[in-house]
């Protein structure tokens, strides 16, 4: 597969370019080298190239001029910028250009290989969807998500490039980091904005009716079905279905979904007649698919089915840098929701929030602003508006103390500490443990601490 696809490298520095082309070429692809800009424009024009990767600095030709020879030339060709250092707001302005990405220098030949799949890959997407408009309008930003990380940058670009495609797409992340805000970016940047965007939650819907949810079902169906139904799958006709929390999906409805992607038709319950529907398929899980996979729980076939374009979202506590930026996002918010006039959070409140783990993410952040803004009664945000447990982090440098402890022991303090910190609430206490109320009061019991 990977022989069929030419790529074209140009970098002025003879070296680097055979470096590149040479690394791409063991692992099958097929390369040209062009150690001038204008060269490279030359090998552009005579066509037949799938993946230009150019410097976007270089003495005879600046990289935005082979962009737009590509674009020229190749309207399918995907365009990877290699840039030095203090050129990375050049690169972004060339992705806004259409370029699909760009490497930062020193080369990392893995990265490369990486970047050039993925390229390899968009351009396959691209050229099989007739429906694809080149650009996108609006950016992620008209949806509110907000995200400075590269790792965002990254997901968002990959949105972009997306959006206008009927593509299927994957998006994985831990619970809370922005799944469904993506989803619903995807949508609204699509041509089928103006058609239905429909969510169906696998893990909320007991199993004997997730079928009649997504595909409908006849009068009589089953005893409970007085009436003909309309699924999911209808009513997102020529838009788009969000099937949510897709790893909890039973096998048997994993099945029928598959011959339904497959073949682009739906056949309600209770009935014979397949009738087709358009609707293009954005799935998301906080599972490990392929770990479901080896258990049996997940079709093979069904997640290669899914898996067309992966985003994965990281979690807020890899990218710090957005931190900061939501906090402030979610005070103005919620000021403005609650009436409130919030001009400023303390240094040593933000430093606390900054430095708490968020194991329940963006949505964890926004809940925790949403009652700071309600509960504080000034018009800053001081640590003692945090709520404790977030505040109680703080202790991580004594981890070291625990030694000599019984796990037991650490779960009593645990438990106690927690208790305190939410004025004995216990539901609360509950689910900042992560544990059911019903264990809290065993624990509780066991521990003497009733
Ligand atoms: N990057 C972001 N910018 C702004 N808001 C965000 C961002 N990411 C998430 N949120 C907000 O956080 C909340 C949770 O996001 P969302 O529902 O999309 O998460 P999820 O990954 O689907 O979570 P779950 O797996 O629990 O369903 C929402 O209120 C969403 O608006
Ligand atoms: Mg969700």
């Amino acid at each position: 597969m990977r022989s069929d696809v030419r790529i074209l490298v140009i970098d002025d520095e003879e070296d680097h370019a055979r470096a590149m082309a040479e690394c791409l070429e063991k692992v099958g692809y097929q390369c040209i080298a062009a150690t001038e800009g204008k060269e490279g424009l030359r090998v552009i024009k005579r066509g037949g190239i799938d993946v230009v990767v150019t410097d976007l600095v270089m003495k005879d030709v600046d990289g935005m001029e082979v962009l737009e020879a590509v674009r020229e030339r190749l309207p399918d060709a995907q365009v990877i910028f290699i840039t030095g250092h203090g050129t990375v707001e050049a690169a972004v302005a060339a992705m806004q250009k259409g370029a699909t990405t760009f490497i930062q220098k020193p080369i990392n030949i893995h990265q490369l290989r990486v970047e050039v799949d993925e390229a390899v890959r968009k351009q396959v997407l691209m050229r099989s969807n007739p429906q694809r408009v080149t650009q996108v309008e609006e950016g992620c930003g008209s949806q509110g998500i907000i995200g400075n990380s590269t790792k965002m940058q990254r997901i968002f670009s990959i949105t972009r490039q997306i959006a206008p495609t009927s593509a299927t797409a994957l998006i994985i992340g831990e619970s809370g980091t922005g799944k469904e805000l993506i989803a619903r970016a995807i949508h609204y940047n699509s041509p089928r904005k103006a058609q239905p965007f429909v969510v169906i939650n696998s893990a909320a819907i007991p199993e004997g009716l997730l079928e009649s949810e997504l595909f409908g079902h006849e009068r009589g169906a089953f005893t409970g079905a007085f009436s003909q139904r309309k699924g999911k799958f209808e009513h997102a006709h020529r838009g788009t279905l969000f099937l949510d929390e897709i790893g909890d999906m039973p096998l048997s409805t994993q099945a029928k979904l598959l011959r339904v992607i497959e073949d682009g038709k739906v056949v309600r319950v209770g009935s014979n007649e397949p009738f087709s529907v358009d609707v293009r398929i954005i799935a998301a899980t906080n599972q490990d698919l392929e770990a479901l996979i080896r258990e049996g729980r997940f079709r093979e076939d069904l997640y290669f089915r899914l898996n067309v374009v992966c985003l994965k979202l990281p979690p807020l506590r890899e990218r710090q840098e957005d931190k900061s930026l939501l906090i402030d996002a979610f005070v103005k918010e919620y000021s403005r929701v609650y009436g409130k006039k919030i001009t400023s959070i303390t240094p040593e409140a933000r430093r606390r929030l900054l430095n708490y783990s968020w194991p329940g993410n963006v949505r964890e952040l926004k809940n925790c602003i949403e009652s700071m803004v309600v509960l504080t009664s000034d018009s800053t945000i001081g640590v003692e508006d945090i709520p404790g447990h977030i505040a109680l982090e703080e202790g991580q440098e004594e981890k070291g103390a625990l030694v000599g402890m019984s796990i037991a022991e650490m779960e009593k303090e645990l438990i106690k500490n927690t208790l305190a910190a939410v004025g004995g609430n216990r539901g609360a206490s509950a689910k900042i443990l992560g544990i059911g109320e019903r264990t809290l009061y065993r624990k509780l019991d066991q521990y003497g601490l009733k």
